[in-house]
């Protein structure tokens, strides 16, 4: 074995292959461009695939590279085993229409066992099981044992970049090390000993074309591909156990555990962690600097979904500071040389991902309040509901394997059906909203508008009725209209306050705005219906909203901050807006609080926010950069999108938040505000609803014309109407009494009369009209009558059904269940197994003569009374 450190094997590998006729050529970047490609490059021969194809001619007969990789298929299993890596590099040869099998197997057994030092009696090869032509020459040319070349079907022994998908592919013959008993049993890699036996290098004879419709064509010419895992014979060089042992994931991992503080190989939770931080380090690096940016689509979103992966693992090892600006910067000390262009993006590349950190961990400490919120509520073996996991991942981008992880410090499982369900949901509610407004294809349009005319200009902050051009008028799917102007006073709503009504008109028509929405981002589309002659592109047109309606949502929306700001004065800091709703009529705030507030509280939030409002403090909305509006402690709205230039509302001289709403000038321009409700909306989740402005006055108007008419129908003064209540409450209540003696008396009365029907002490008898109550407390006042020792009552109540109670005395030696069993399966029903009172309950009146005959005959009596 010869050591080599990994800048001296990448040398060698070229060396070796330059000195036979090959063209060293650079790695290509990690984004491919033939169509058949794959997401990232995968593999050494990505680059070549027009010249396997024919499609281009190759300047070169024989080439060999050093390629940058990155495969994110398995990418849950990175971290858990020692040998699975999202970036990697892969050592390569290639002959296009050159040397085939027997070439190829002698370059690879010469390297290996000359230049890596490689020991030839402990290689094992694989070919496809029809391959006899690779099998001779590795059984006759290179000299090795029939039994140490073994036959493997299409999943180990034919290679294709995506498996199944068109492309050049072709039948390999795969290398193996045997690494010794240590590692585990003989028997070759077919016998599922990979541990032991460890695949170095892949020799693809690639002759065939994989066609769209999967069946397979001979190439133009017959060609090489091999890839041999830098990583995997990096480590076998150096004689270390693992991939991440080898001078360029070693330093990796130790940047980990500075970071984390854990030492690599003293737990294996952590471990995993670490190796995942050292993996994905490269990953992100490397995908950053050859071009791809976070995002939510496509490779921008695996990278984002590799940045999270790398940065939680670190948060759930305790790290409180960024990790991103360590990882970047060593893998670009290791793997510079090598790669210059990682020198060359460094800060770039650090800045990227530094941000993605930040806005990461936002998210992250946002969830984990919340989560460990709803987690103090459960207990060990409890269940987490999927609506909570949801409402993390929806709302906080929370992402539901973190909720696993550290529902499962406490013990605790997360309900993963309910959370599938609400995804299922949630798409379901997408789709349908998308279907409704015809949506796919006015986005498109919006979106090529935007692009055309840039952002709607907006004037409605200073003015409510403005001259514009009209842009667009587009049929919307249900008989509306969407109106697009260069500029408009119309609020589209955004950050819960609702969007401007008004009207739109030109010298040739009329449109009455009944909502106003975002089209595109920044592109205002005015919803309406034409309700006089049309509206055209082009032309010029008044634009106004309905004024009075925005001066109550203003109005509304500045109240809705002072309400903000009042709640954690009264509640406390934790208080966090979780959602709004700013309409004219009201607002509805909701809220991070772990209880419901008194009645107390809430007077305190009005008096603190009215007091504001009566001081007339002025109010400030101002733009300014982000990093101004941070040190100014403006409070952001977490999962709002903000530019870096934002606006600032400071409603008076205690209120500062970031907001792009409309407001009032002045405090006092609010009038009153009354919080009207108060309720929960979730765990931990509070919701109030208030008004403003006329709202409370309207309210008043109608609280005391429903106290004048109670007081009217009472006949007394509204001053006196509670004393009146009060005493009507006790009116009622005498009476109530009454009435109950009464009929107790009635009632005793009538069970004198049933005593007297007795025979032997028992009485049976139908009282129809009482309902179950009154037949229980009829049946008990005849058993207390002197010389009765039981009694069957049965009744048809008004509401229909049949009741039935029996009741002994303790030594009448009766048994009160026993005397209506059958009776009450024949009125077919039930009765309770009570010795001394039992009630039943049927439905069929019409048995009711027969149940009661059968008592009697169960009693000894007489069957007809
Ligand atoms: N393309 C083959 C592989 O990736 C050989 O280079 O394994």
């Amino acid at each position: 074995m010869n050591r080599m450190t990994a800048n001296q094997l990448r040398r060698a590998w070229l060396d070796f292959f330059e000195e036979r006729g090959h063209t060293a050529v650079p790695s290509s970047g990690l984004i491919p461009h033939h169509p058949t490609a794959p997401l990232f490059t995968n593999a050494g021969m990505n680059q070549f695939v027009p010249y396997f194809l024919g499609e281009e001619t190759p300047p070169y007969r024989r080439a060999a590279s050093v390629q940058k990789c990155v495969r994110t298929g398995d990418i849950e299993i990175v971290g858990t085993t020692t040998r699975h890596l999202t970036f990697f590099e892969m050592l390569g040869n290639f002959s296009f229409g050159d040397y085939f099998k027997e070439g190829a197997i002698k370059l690879a057994w010469e390297l290996s066992t000359e230049v890596l030092g490689f020991d030839g009696d402990r290689i094992w090869a694989t070919v496809y099981l029809d391959d006899d032509e690779a099998e001779e020459i590795w059984h006759h040319t290179i000299g090795l044992p029939a039994e140490r070349v073994q036959r493997l079907g299409e999943a180990d022994n034919f290679w294709e970049m995506q498996k199944g998908q068109p492309g050049p592919c072709g039948p390999n013959t795969e290398l193996y090390y045997d690494r010794g008993p240590e590692y585990g049993p003989e028997g070759g890699p077919a016998n599922g000993g990979e541990e032991r036996y460890l695949e170095f290098w892949n020799l693809v004879f690639m002759q065939y074309n994989r066609q769209p419709d999967g069946s397979l064509t001979d190439l133009p010419s017959r060609n090489v591909d091999t890839g041999a895992g830098f990583d995997r014979n990096l480590a076998l060089l150096q004689g270390v156990d693992t991939v991440f042992e080898t001078d360029v994931l070693r330093p990796l991992l130790a940047c980990a555990e500075r970071l984390t503080g854990h030492r690599y190989a003293s737990d294996e939770r952590a471990d995993v962690s670490l190796r995942i931080m050292a993996d994905h380090a490269r990953t992100i690096t490397f995908l950053v600097s050859d071009g791809v940016f976070p995002s939510n689509e496509g490779r921008g979103y695996v990278l984002r979904r590799i940045i999270r992966r790398a940065v939680r693992h670190a948060y759930l090892l305790g790290v409180e500071g960024l990790v991103a600006p360590d990882l970047v910067d060593t893998t670009v000390e290791v793997m510079g040389e090598a790669y210059p262009e990682l020198v060359k993006n460094q800060g770039f590349v650090r800045d990227v991902v530094v941000h993605e950190e930040e806005r990461f961990r936002r998210t992250l400490e946002q969830g984990t309040t919340i989560l460990d919120a709803q987690l103090d509520q459960l207990g060990e073996g409890d269940v987490l509901p999927g609506s909570v996991a949801f409402v993390l991942h929806d709302t906080h981008g929370f992402p539901l394997e973190l909720t696993q992880e550290i529902a499962a410090e406490r013990g605790v499982t997360v309900d993963e059906e309910g959370f599938a369900a609400e995804m299922a949901e949630q798409r379901r509610r997408a789709k349908e909203a998308r279907k409704a407004e015809g949506a796919d294809e006015l986005a498109e349009r919006f979106s090529e508008l935007l692009e055309q005319f840039g952002p709607t200009e907006f004037t409605g902050r200073e003015e409510y009725e403005s001259k514009a051009r009209v842009l667009a008028v587009l049929d919307d799917a249900d008989g509306a209209v969407s109106i697009v102007l260069d500029r408009t006073p119309f609020y589209a709503e955004a950050g819960g306050q609702v969007g401007d009504t008004g009207t739109i008109v030109s010298e040739t028509g009329r449109a009455e705005v009944f909502d106003t929405v975002y089209g595109a981002p920044g592109l205002v589309r005015h919803r309406a219906r034409v309700v006089e002659g049309k509206l055209d592109p082009g032309q010029e047109v008044t634009a106004s909203i309905d004024g009075d309606r925005r001066d109550a949502i203003r109005r509304n929306h500045t109240a809705t901050h002072l309400l903000h700001w009042a709640l954690r004065e009264v509640l406390g800091d934790h208080v966090k807006q979780q959602g709004s709703l700013v309409a004219p009529d009201r607002l509805r705030f909701d809220f991070s609080h772990y209880e419901a507030l008194s009645a107390e509280e809430i007077a305190r939030v009005e008096d603190l926010v009215n007091r504001e409002v009566l001081a007339n403090h002025p109010v400030r909305h101002y733009e300014t950069t982000r990093e101004h509006a941070e040190q100014v402690g403006a409070i952001a709205f977490f999962g709002e999108k903000y530019g870096d230039i934002v606006r600032v509302l400071e409603a008076g001289p205690h209120s500062t938040e970031l907001c792009g709403g409309t407001h009032v000038r002045a405090l006092g321009d609010i009038g009153p505000i009354k919080i009207v409700s108060e309720g929960s909306i979730g765990s931990n989740i509070r919701r109030i609803e208030a008004i403003s402005g006329f709202g409370p006055i309207d309210r008043l108007r109608r609280e005391e014309a429903c106290i004048n008419r109670a007081a009217q129908l009472l006949g007394v003064a509204a001053d006196d109407l509670v004393e009146a209540v009060e005493r009507r409450v006790a009116e009622v209540k005498a009476l109530r009494d009454e009435l109950k003696a009464l009929k107790r008396q009635a009632a005793t009365g009538r069970a004198g009369e049933l005593a007297a029907t007795a025979v032997d002490g028992i009485v049976v008898a139908r009282v129809d009209g009482l309902d179950r109550d009154a037949v229980r407390d009829l049946a008990l006042a005849v058993r207390d009558q002197p010389g009765i020792r039981g009694v069957v009552l049965g009744s048809a109540p008004e509401g229909g059904g049949v009741a039935m109670v029996s009741a002994v005395r303790p030594d009448s030696g009766l048994h009160a269940s026993e005397l209506i069993a059958e009776a009450a399966r024949t009125i077919k029903g039930g009765a309770g197994k009570h010795a001394e009172l039992a009630v039943a309950g049927g439905k069929d009146p019409s048995a009711l003569d027969a149940a009661l005959a059968q008592v009697r005959a169960a009693a000894g009596l007489p069957t007809v009374p």
